[in-house]
This record gives C-alpha cells, structure tokens and sequence, in this order.
C-alpha cells in the first residue's frame, strides 16, 4: 500500500537521484542538473497556503522514497488546484503514480472534515507524455482542451492537454 507524507531532510539524497533522471527533468519543472542544494531547499519551502508537495512511499516502509505528487496553484475560495507527480526511475511501472494520484486527488475533492472539499482539479501533460496521460485517465481525470504555450519548463513554452477531475456531490 502507498502512503503519502511530506518531505524531510532525510530524503535529499533520494531527491537528487530521482530528479537527475532525463524523464522528470524532460517533462518537470525541477533544476538542471539538480544538486543537494536544490533539494534541501525544495523541502525547506515545504508546504504553503497555495501548495501542498508530497513524497509517496511505501506505507510499510515510510522512509523509502518513490516518488511525488503535490498539489500547486491551491485556490480554496474557488475551490480548485492543479496537481503534479513524478515516479522516481526506481520504482516505475509498478502503478506508484497512478495510485498517488488517485489517493491525492481522492483526498482534495472529499467533502471536508475527511477531505480537502475542492470542487475541480487539474493537470498538465505534454501531448507525447502517453505514460502520464494514462496515469491521468486511469486516476480518473478527464482529458479536455490542447492549451498552446500552457507551460513554461526551463525558459520554453510547450504545448500541454489539461486534464481534470471534478468531484462527485451527491
Ligand atoms: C509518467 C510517470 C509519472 C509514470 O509513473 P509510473 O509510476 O511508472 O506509472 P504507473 O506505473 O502508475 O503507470 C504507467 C504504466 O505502467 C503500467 N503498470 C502498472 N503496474 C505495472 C506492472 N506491475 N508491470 C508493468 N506495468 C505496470 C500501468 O498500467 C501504466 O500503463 P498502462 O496504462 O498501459 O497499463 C513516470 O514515467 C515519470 O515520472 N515520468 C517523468 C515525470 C513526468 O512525466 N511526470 C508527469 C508530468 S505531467
């Protein structure tokens, strides 16, 4: 079973090794190269009123780290946020990622107490991303319109599908 926890300073280590890989630094925000000093401040900004990072670890094994998922752009009056994740080169095709996104975003659109009680969430996948995009569709999310120029990686724009999920009121 996964679980999700924040970041310490035990994961710095991990951190770099996961996010030197050419897969996340291609289609994530996160430096290049990528140095202890990235992480450490990574997990020093922690989690905001607008973001929510995660690590996703192995609930029987809490301090071995597979990989992320977060919440960014945290709009609470409007009720929505976008969500991000990455699996780290280690622990890929074993469903990390869909399974922290279906945790994470199960957990944001709850009604609150139990839940986050947001009303819309969203993610951003490039179009020649077809692994992401079928974590996305298999986590639930909705695939809507080609948004040009939707991100900025490194100083580039790039083309990006917006995925969303919304919650189910009864
Ligand atoms: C895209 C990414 C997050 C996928 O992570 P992952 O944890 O490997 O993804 P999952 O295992 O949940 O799903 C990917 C595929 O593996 C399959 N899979 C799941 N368990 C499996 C298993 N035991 N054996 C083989 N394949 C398996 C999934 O079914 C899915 O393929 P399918 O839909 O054709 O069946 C990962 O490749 C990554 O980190 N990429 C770089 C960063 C990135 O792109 N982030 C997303 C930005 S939008």
């Amino acid at each position: 079973m996964l679980a999700l926890r924040p970041w310490t300073s035990d994961d710095v280590p991990a951190l770099v090794r996961a996010c030197s890989d050419p897969l996340t630094a291609r289609y994530t925000s996160v430096p290049v190269p990528y140095t202890p000093q990235d992480a450490r401040q990574f997990v020093e900004a922690g989690r905001s009123r607008t973001t929510l990072p995660l690590a996703v670890v192995d609930a029987e094994d809490p301090a071995r780290m597979l990989g992320a998922c977060g919440l960014h752009a945290v709009d609470r009056a409007r009720g929505r946020a976008e969500i991000g994740y990455w699996t780290a080169p280690w622990a890929r095709r074993r469903a990390v990622a869909t399974r922290a996104l279906r945790l994470l975003s199960g957990w944001a659109l709850a009604p609150a107490p139990d839940g986050l009680g947001l009303a819309r969430l969203e993610l951003y996948v490039e179009p020649d991303n077809e692994l992401s995009q079928r974590v996305a569709g298999a986590a639930g999310f909705v695939r809507g319109d080609l948004v040009r120029g939707g991100i900025v990686l490194r100083g580039r724009r790039h083309d990006v599908l917006r995925y969303s999920r919304s919650a189910t009121r009864g």
